[in-house]
C-alpha cells in the first residue's frame, strides 16, 4: 500500500541539511529564476512542496504559492521558516489531491515524480497537474534520466557527499522488469547514522511525455538543468515544460 507520507516522515528533520550538500545553491537560484520566469506572474502550485525550498524564494518574490504535501513533518519545517505561513498547503497525494483556484504553474521537483509507485499513478499526477492549470499554464517536471548501465549485477554504490562533517552514500537496487529503483541513502555525521529509504518508479523523459500527452499537454521545452543547458546524448537529468493549450484537457 502507497503512503505518501512515509518518505517526509523518514527524512523530515535532516532534510534540508543533506538537500544543502547534495543540491549546490547556484542550482536552486537558477531554478526559482526560471520559475519566476515560468510562472509568468502566477500563481504557483507545487506538488511535493517540501520545506520550501523553491515556495519560499518564489514567495519572496511576491509570488503566490500554494502546495500539496503528503507529510505533516515536512510542512512543519516549512511553517517554521519566515514566510511560510504564508503558504497555504494542502495535506495529500498529489496524484489526486485538488487544491482550490487555477494555477499559472504546477511544478513538480527533483525526481519526485518517481515517487509514485506506478505508471497509473504518474498518469493521474499528470492529469492532476493538467486540471489545476488556466489555459496555456504550464507543468514543470523535474527528473533524472534512469541510467540503468550503472548498475552492476543490479546494484549499485554511489558516494554523494564527502566532507569533514558529513558522509552521504546511496546504495541501490534496480528492477529492470518493474522500472522501479529501491535506494537508501546513508548519512553518516557526527550526531551518528540516518537510513533514508526511498523508492523509485522511474520513467524515461519520453514516457513523460505521452503522459503530458494523455494529460491534453504538449512539451514545450526541455533542458539538461534549471540553467537551461541543452538536453544532450549525456544528459544525466531533464527539466521538462508541459504546458496546457486550453487549461482544460
Ligand atoms: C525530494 S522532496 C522535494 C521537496 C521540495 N519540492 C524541494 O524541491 O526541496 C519530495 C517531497 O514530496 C513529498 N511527497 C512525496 N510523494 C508524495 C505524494 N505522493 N504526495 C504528496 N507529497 C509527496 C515528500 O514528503 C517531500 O516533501
Amino acid at each position: 500500500m502507497f503512503d505518501p507520507s512515509a518518505y517526509g516522515r523518514a527524512i523530515a528533520d535532516v532534510y534540508d541539511d543533506v538537500y544543502g550538500t547534495t543540491i549546490p545553491e547556484t542550482s536552486t537560484d537558477a531554478a526559482v529564476d526560471r520559475l519566476e520566469e515560468l510562472a509568468e506572474g502566477g500563481p504557483v502550485l507545487e506538488f511535493g512542496i517540501g520545506t520550501g525550498r523553491l515556495a519560499l524564494p518564489l514567495v519572496a518574490r511576491g509570488l503566490v504559492v500554494a502546495g500539496v504535501e503528503g507529510s505533516a513533518e515536512m510542512t512543519r519545517r516549512l511553517r517554521a521558516k519566515p514566510g511560510g505561513d504564508r503558504v497555504p498547503v494542502t495535506p495529500g497525494d498529489f496524484a489526486t489531491t485538488r487544491v482550490e483556484g487555477e494555477f499559472g504553474l504546477v511544478v513538480l521537483a527533483i525526481n519526485t515524480i518517481f515517487a509514485l509507485p506506478s505508471q497509473d499513478a504518474q498518469v493521474a499526477c499528470f492529469r492532476n497537474a493538467a486540471a489545476h492549470l488556466r489555459p496555456g499554464g504550464r507543468f514543470v517536471v523535474e527528473a533524472w534520466v534512469p541510467d540503468p548501465g550503472a548498475f552492476r549485477d543490479g546494484t549499485a554504490l554511489r558516494l554523494l557527499t564527502l566532507s569533514e562533517e558529513r558522509v552521504l552514500v546511496e546504495a541501490a537496487r534496480l528492477s529492470a522488469a518493474e522500472q522501479m529503483m529501491y535506494t537508501t541513502k546513508v548519512n553518516l555525521t557526527s550526531d551518528g547514522l540516518r537510513l533514508l529509504p526511498a523508492n523509485h518508479r522511474y520513467a524515461w523523459p519520453a514516457e513523460l511525455d505521452l503522459m503530458g500527452r494523455l494529460a491534453g499537454m504538449e512539451r514545450e521545452h526541455r533542458w539538461a538543468d534549471w540553467n537551461g543547458s541543452p538536453y544532450t546524448d549525456d544528459s544525466r537529468s531533464h527539466v521538462s515544460v508541459y504546458r496546457s493549450p486550453s487549461g482544460r484537457p
